[in-house]
């Protein structure tokens, strides 16, 4: 496994421009090596900063947008125009904005139910899948992640997971967080940890205590999900805010 690159900014907007300027550079590069880029995105609040910067110029002019394909590690099951879509709201801040072709939008339906959502997602991803990658879901280029005050990640949770349910692509699940939708489907470890790069994006003083028990403490991915991502052949990078970054020992800026 890769070890971890932490880089710490002073605020979210720094933070996100840099961001903005990874993805970039990965997009080239995997559009250059392989035709096409495949990325995964984040929900959540902290991701929308970097989502509408994209879509602005000169980010905007440096997309590969007819090779940059889009699907999420976790869509909560709400139709997709609801607020608290997942897709809706990366649709708002940039697809949209950015103009992505729509055949390079792949969706999770969150207005079915969630366990035919998983496996409709799955079939997708299948379809997307390279035969000489060796797997029945693309390798994915970029994953974009979030964390949770609890430390979940995507819509993987604390407590247990079964081994049957760890075992495919996708998977349905129920969890009350912060009053939002609690039907979710979410990718697994498996496609994760088959990505090339992940990019964790976490913010704000109140995830500072739990970024450091995920990054620092033992590995404990019932209590701390975000531990399961450890991808065997890819690159894991967090960008953090100072103020994320204070319950770390020493960090570097
Ligand atoms: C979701 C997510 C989830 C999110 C974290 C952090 O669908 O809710 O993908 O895993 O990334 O909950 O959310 P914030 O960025 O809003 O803190």
């Amino acid at each position: 496994m890769a070890v971890p690159d932490l880089q710490v900014f002073p605020d979210p907007d720094t933070l996100s421009r840099a961001a903005a300027e990874l993805l970039i550079a990965i997009a080239t590069q995997a559009v250059q090596a392989h035709g096409r880029c495949n990325v995964a995105l984040s929900g959540g609040s902290t991701p929308q900063t970097l989502y509408r910067l994209l879509a602005q110029l000169p980010y905007r002019g440096r997309l590969p947008r007819s090779k940059l394909h889009f699907f999420w590690g976790d869509e909560r099951c709400v139709p997709p125009d609801h607020p608290e879509s997942n897709y809706h709201q990366a649709q708002l801040a940039l697809l949209a904005p950015a103009a992505i072709p729509p055949e390079n939008i792949h969706r999770v339906k969150g207005e079915w139910e969630p366990a035919a959502a998983a496996q409709d997602y799955a079939a997708q991803l299948n379809h997307a899948s390279r035969a000489d990658e060796g797997f029945a879901w693309p390798r994915f280029d970029l994953v974009l992640l979030g964390m949770g005050g609890d430390g979940h990640t995507a819509s993987l949770f604390p407590g247990p997971i079964t081994a049957a349910d760890l075992n495919g692509p996708t998977l349905a699940v129920t969890a009350s967080y912060q009053n939002r939708p609690a039907n979710r489907v979410t990718l697994t470890p498996l496609v994760f940890n088959t990505a090339r790069n992940i990019l964790f994006l976490v913010t704000g003083a109140d995830k500072a205590e739990t970024l450091a028990a995920v990054l620092t403490g033992p590995f404990n991915p019932e209590r701390w999900p975000a531990q399961r991502i450890r991808p065997d052949h890819g690159s894991v990078a967090w960008f953090v805010d100072r103020a994320a970054a204070s319950h770390l020992k020493s960090t570097r800026t």
